[in-house]
């Protein structure tokens, strides 16, 4: 099916972090956040990884980023107004010959490289896969007025996570109508449901946060002195 590669969407502004040191490089266990999820993904092993970064700093990720990017194809680009546009601009730059393309969130540093396989290996099988965890809450539907208007049943939701895996053409066809409708999405599945097409969820780890608010940063720090690589 030609060479997986993966796309990391790094390009994000980081809003509900704050601080002045862009997400994706506050240090880790002494790495920035965004290289522990690439390592993650080398060591899976993908071929190549395209990482988008947020205009105007692509150089300073090559800098952060200098060691790992001198050992490996990692190729950078700048991203868009929207995830999904950042996702859209890192498939663009793919090389020929690309057949399975793994989106995976920079913000993702905790991914295990053994679900990262169990979900390329679905998405040979249906095309599109996506790593989740079944929810732990009971989650209700709420109008603006925040008066509930239904409880929704929990032994059938599940939380998403990245990595999500396509093959190559479903997911261009997937970004092509989303961009043709004015479509954003959150993730890159809900692009492919839109199609009407299958997206098979991947039983992953509840370990598996997206860095988001500083407290993230604390929890990240715990999870990895549990798990040392
Ligand atoms: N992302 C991106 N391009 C955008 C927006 C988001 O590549 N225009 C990426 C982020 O960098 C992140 C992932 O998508 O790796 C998930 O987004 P999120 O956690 O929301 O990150 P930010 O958008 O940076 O954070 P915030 O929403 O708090 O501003
Ligand atoms: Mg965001």
């Amino acid at each position: 099916m030609g060479s997986a590669w993966a796309v990391v969407p790094a390009a994000g502004t980081g809003t509900r972090m704050g601080g002045t040191v862009n997400k994706q490089l506050i240090e880790l266990s002494g790495r920035p956040v965004v290289e522990h999820s690439l390592r993650a993904l080398l060591a899976v092993p993908v071929d190549g990884i395209v990482l988008v970064a947020p205009p105007g700093e692509e150089s300073n990720f090559a800098r952060a980023l200098k060691d790992i990017i001198s050992l490996n194809r990692i190729i950078i680009v700048h991203g868009g107004a929207d995830r999904r546009e950042s996702v859209g601009r890192g498939f663009m730059a793919l090389p020929a010959g690309v057949g399975l393309v793994v989106v995976h969130d920079g913000a993702r540093p905790l991914v295990r490289p053994v679900r990262v396989r169990e979900a390329m290996k679905e998405a040979r099988r249906w095309g599109a896969s996506t790593l989740a965890v079944p929810v732990k809450d009971t989650v209700k539907l709420a109008g603006p007025d925040k008066l509930v208007q239904e409880t929704l049943p929990r032994e059938l939701l599940w939380q998403v996570q990245t990595p999500q895996v396509f093959t190559r053409e479903l997911l261009l066809e997937a970004h092509r109508a989303a961009a043709r409708d004015g479509y954003s999405g959150t993730d890159d599945a809900s692009l492919v449901e839109r199609l009407g097409h299958s997206v098979k969820l991947v039983p992953g780890d509840y370990t598996n946060i997206k860095i988001t608010t500083p407290d993230d940063l604390l929890l990240a720090e715990k999870i990895m002195g549990l798990n040392p690589a």
